[in-house]
């Protein structure tokens, strides 16, 4: 029988202890601030927003909301940026992504001061990380490795295999991975012979985009499996990268989507804020 990791309860405790944590440090007179900056409004995006307004209400964190419109420019958003970082009253800046079209994502993530930069995106951080530095790390990933701690599964040792070499998610992944000792492949899309090296994992992430591409055949008899994909099916039904159904019987434990990784991502933003102020 498989083991489902349960990222909803998991990220509950954490918020939870990250509650007392945010008192005790109010007591000590310290405040936390994060800026939440969206652009244009994006359903998703807005479902994202709202739900990392409500973990700020609920732990204590005050949130500041900038919801500019679709036509802003590049210039004014950078111009906000750079306010927020000369702001001390400010710990946490965090742009949502996807930004329009017009606006060049990578220079506004480059600008946020890598001191506030609780996602973990700017080469500061990611560079840190590489090199077993101190800084924020991204979020999806650092929610990963802490399901698997806190599921009890070992990754020292273990071979792993990452499927997706994005920056938020499968490069600082295979970063982490490799921090914790395990032996780490990246498979991406020109990858040959994908099945052959997936199916030689331990610990299986998948980060690819792609609803259910993931099938039995990609996954070794009693592999861990994490899926950070999440998509409607043609029932409209949430599902992720992985075919659970067809998946879990062979894996001895899995994340179900939704309820997996993506609550953790959200307490892992939050952990990140707070550990800003510490
Ligand atoms: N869009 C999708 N995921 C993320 C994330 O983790 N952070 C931000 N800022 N935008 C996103």
């Amino acid at each position: 029988m498989y083991q489902i990791i349960d990222g909803k309860k998991i990220s509950q405790e954490i918020k939870d202890e990250l509650k007392e944590k945010v008192a005790k440090l109010k007591e000590q007179g310290k405040r936390i601030a994060l800026a939440v900056i969206q652009v244009g409004n994006d359903p998703a995006s807005g479902v994202y927003v709202n739900n990392k307004k409500k973990a700020c209400a609920y732990i204590g964190i005050e949130s500041l909301s900038y919801e500019l419109p679709e036509e802003t420019t590049e210039e004014e958003l950078l111009a906000l940026v750079e306010k927020l970082n000369r702001d001390e009253s400010v710990n946490g800046i965090l742009v949502q992504l996807p930004l329009p079209a017009h606006i060049d994502e990578e220079k506004v993530i480059q600008t946020i001061s890598p001191k506030k930069d609780v996602d973990g995106f700017h080469m500061q951080n990611v560079g840190a990380l590489c090199v077993g530095g101190k800084g924020f790390v991204s979020c999806t990933p650092l929610g990963i490795i802490t399901l698997l701690k806190r599921s009890g599964i070992e990754i020292a040792g273990k071979r792993c295999v990452v499927m997706g070499r994005s920056n938020i998610v499968g490069k600082p992944m295979s970063l982490l991975l490799l921090r914790e000792n395990g032996t780490v492949t990246v498979c991406h899309s020109k990858t040959q012979d994908m099945k052959e090296i997936t199916r030689q994992a331990d610990i299986l992430v998948v980060a690819i985009g792609k609803p259910k591409f993931v099938d039995e055949t990609y996954v070794k008899e009693g592999a861990v499996v994490i899926d950070v994909g999440i998509h409607r099916d043609a029932q409209n039904k949430l599902c992720g990268d992985v075919d659970f159904e067809k998946v879990a019987p062979h894996t001895s434990a899995i994340t179900p989507v939704p309820g997996g990784v993506g609550p953790m991502t959200i307490a892992m933003l939050m952990n990140n804020c707070v550990s800003s102020v510490e």
